[in-house]
């Protein structure tokens, strides 16, 4: 018998819960111009405003950009410190160093290093930086990486497969084709680049290597296009596209990183230090969303905005590549006492 109590009705007026602590529109910035330095090295920073304002950056305090890149964003964040603020910024390309090396050069404030983040533990405590007041993760690639020779991450340009953010280690993208078992080629093209014809393609792709192997994006991207044929408004997308992405996260375990940055960040952060992450792919957003809005993760995090904050028509006008941009803000709510960070002051 089901339960036929009736369902009381609540005599105060419903009002939502005050969790967007600034109005997003305030976070909009219509007259961001990349500067010269990220035109030059051909990455326009996405939701550099919104980003850098959701890091409430105070004159002396310390962050980390986790994803220098061409600076974008390092410059934005620089350009809100004061001479006693400290900003380290790291990427695990070394190209990044080499670049930042002529913008930052002689800045002080500004901390270079090539690293993972998901090392920033132990980075924090070997630079002696302490607990940090912010930490900004723009995640995936660069336009620089994705688009630039030789690095063989664009099934649009045919050069041998790589794949590697870092060039100097881990496996390449011709690895993972041309000798990964086929049930777990199937996982990551199904599961990780989200393309439902995983069995199909993961099949095909064993048969030709058998035949020779798969060397360069060329010869992935024609497989991928005679295998997984798009009509009506799929067309529009190039399903080799996904399945690169795909690939793209596993060759540098994109997946893996981001987790433990998000266990490592409460013993990284200063109380109310903020954790601001942009993703660009679903999995990505999700397992930020889950780390801020779980049962778990809100003892932990304060989830600063219900939605993701996400570019606005004119970002998206003016650069394509912010299409899929989410950007989620943590606050930590209370010090996450395990690990304690030596710090210099
Ligand atoms: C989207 S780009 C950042 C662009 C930068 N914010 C700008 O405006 O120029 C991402 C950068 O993060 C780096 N990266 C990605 N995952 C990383 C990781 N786990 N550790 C360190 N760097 C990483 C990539 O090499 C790439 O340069």
């Amino acid at each position: 018998m089901l339960d036929e109590r009736p369902i009381k009705k609540s005599k105060r007026p419903y009002r939502p819960r005050p969790v967007i602590e600034v109005n997003p529109d305030c976070l909009v910035d219509k007259e961001f111009q990349p500067d010269e330095w990220s035109l030059a090295f051909g990455h326009i920073p996405v939701l550099a405003r919104e980003s850098v304002l959701a890091l409430n950056i105070k004159e002396n305090g310390v962050y980390v950009d986790l994803t220098m890149g061409g600076g974008g964003h390092t410059r934005q964040i620089l350009s809100q410190l004061g001479p006693k603020g400290r900003l380290l910024a790291l990427d695990r390309d070394a190209e990044t160093l080499i670049w930042a090396g002529l913008w930052g050069q002689g800045d002080p404030r500004l901390i270079l290093k090539k690293a993972n983040f998901d090392d920033i533990d132990s980075i924090l405590a070997e630079l002696k930086l302490g607990r940090v007041d912010g930490m900004l993760a723009d995640l995936g690639l660069s336009s620089r990486q994705l688009f630039g020779p030789g690095r063989g991450f664009s099934w649009q340009i045919d050069e041998p497969l790589d794949m590697r953010m870092d060039p100097e280690s881990g496996v390449t993208a011709y690895d993972i084709v041309n000798s990964w078992p086929e049930h777990k080629l199937i996982d990551l093209i199904r599961f990780i680049a989200e393309e439902r014809s995983g069995f199909r393609l993961a099949k095909r792709i064993v048969e030709e290597r058998a035949k020779k192997p798969l060397k360069t994006t060329g010869d992935l991207a024609d497989l991928v296009s005679k295998v997984l044929r798009r009509s009506g408004h799929h067309a529009r997308t190039n399903p080799a596209t996904k399945v690169f992405m795909g690939i793209r996260l596993v060759v540098n375990r994109e997946m893996e990183a981001l987790a433990t940055l998000l266990k490592k960040a409460p013993g990284c952060l200063k109380p109310e230090g903020r954790l601001v992450v942009i993703s660009f792919q679903s999995l990505e957003d999700r397992q930020v969303k889950k780390c801020f809005c779980s049962m778990e993760g809100k003892k932990i995090w304060d989830n600063l905005f219900k939605k993701p904050i996400t570019p606005t028509e004119l970002e998206l006008e003016n650069n394509h590549r912010s299409r899929s941009a989410k950007l989620r803000i943590g606050r930590l709510k209370r010090v996450v006492k395990e690990k304690t960070i030596p710090t210099d002051q």
